[in-house]
């Protein structure tokens, strides 16, 4: 595995292996790597791309300030998972290298609707910080294939959209599933934070997203959705949404409406930690 720290190398370098015709599959990540960030690389080494990770947290993207001081940084144990799992490129890059300019200056991009909704209404300038960085790194590294996984599945969305504004047609993104530990827990870095009674509670955000698929063709979404509220929150939870969209175009449903392709979402807080996850309906 090559690691570069540079901008400017790794584009270079890439540009190289694409000019001889070599396709680049591309994992951005902010670190903290875990199976699903893994599942990934295996994704685009399957599709036979020259595997490209980055390894960049984000201060743009972070809302909550504590957040980001918390985040979980792990950097030589990621370096070896990725060496054991054949990563071909690594890109480490400083705050400097990915915004020259300073944070300030760099473009942000109006993702409409998908920014006022969901996680944009509960982490405001998170998805302007995801675009952000998204973008430049897609500058950076132009790859041909970008993996994202299935578990943020509205940034897919902002990305897919980013997709268009910056008219990167020829750019494939490849939605990877979901990995679940054992209970059903989403794996996420955040889950590094939780403490053993947390971490032995946080498998019913998958629960409730299983109550709410199973109810899809008998049930009514609002007392389900009133069921997984009242669980989570005995449970000493605090819910920020439950929700069933359009998988489409991530407009909201009140109700279950088999005649649309569904998805249903939940975000919920334990203690400090927050949890996101979804299912297709
Ligand atoms: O999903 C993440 O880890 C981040 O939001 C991403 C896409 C790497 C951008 O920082």
């Amino acid at each position: 595995m090559v690691i570069f720290k540079g901008a400017a190398e790794v584009h270079s370098f890439l540009k190289k292996q694409t000019e001889n015709n070599i396709k680049i599959g591309f994992i951005p990540t902010m670190g903290a790597l875990h199976s699903g960030h893994i599942s990934l690389l295996k994704n685009a080494k399957s599709d036979g791309m020259l595997t490209v990770c980055s390894i960049f947290l984000n201060p743009t993207q972070f809302n909550d300030k504590k957040d980001f001081e918390k985040y979980p940084i792990s950097t030589d144990a990621d370096i070896e998972l990725l060496l054991n799992a054949d990563c071909d490129v690594l890109f480490l890059p400083s705050v400097d290298e990915i915004y020259p300019e300073g944070t300030d200056k760099i473009k942000s991009f109006d993702f409409g609707y998908l920014d006022t909704i969901l996680e944009g209404a509960n982490r405001p300038g998170h998805f302007k910080g995801v675009g952000q960085v998204v973008g430049r790194l897609l500058e950076i590294v132009q790859p041909h294939n970008l993996y994202l996984g299935q578990k943020d599945y509205q940034q897919c969305m902002v990305i897919n959209k980013l997709k268009e504004i910056l008219h990167l047609d020829h750019l494939q993104l490849v939605i990877c599933p979901t990995l679940r530990e054992a209970d059903g827990l989403a794996m996420s870095s955040r889950n590094r934070r939780l403490s053993d009674p947390q971490r032995t509670l946080a498998g019913l955000l998958y629960q409730c997203l299983i109550s709410i698929q199973t109810k899809k063709n008998t049930g009514d979404f609002s007392i389900v959705k009133k069921e997984c509220t009242d669980l989570l929150t005995a449970k000493g939870f605090s819910t920020e949404y439950i929700a069933i969209a359009n998988a489409d175009n991530l407009k909201l449903l009140d109700s279950y409406d088999d005649s649309v392709p569904m998805v249903a979402l939940i975000a919920a807080k334990i203690g400090e930690i927050r949890l996101i996850d979804n299912i297709l309906l």
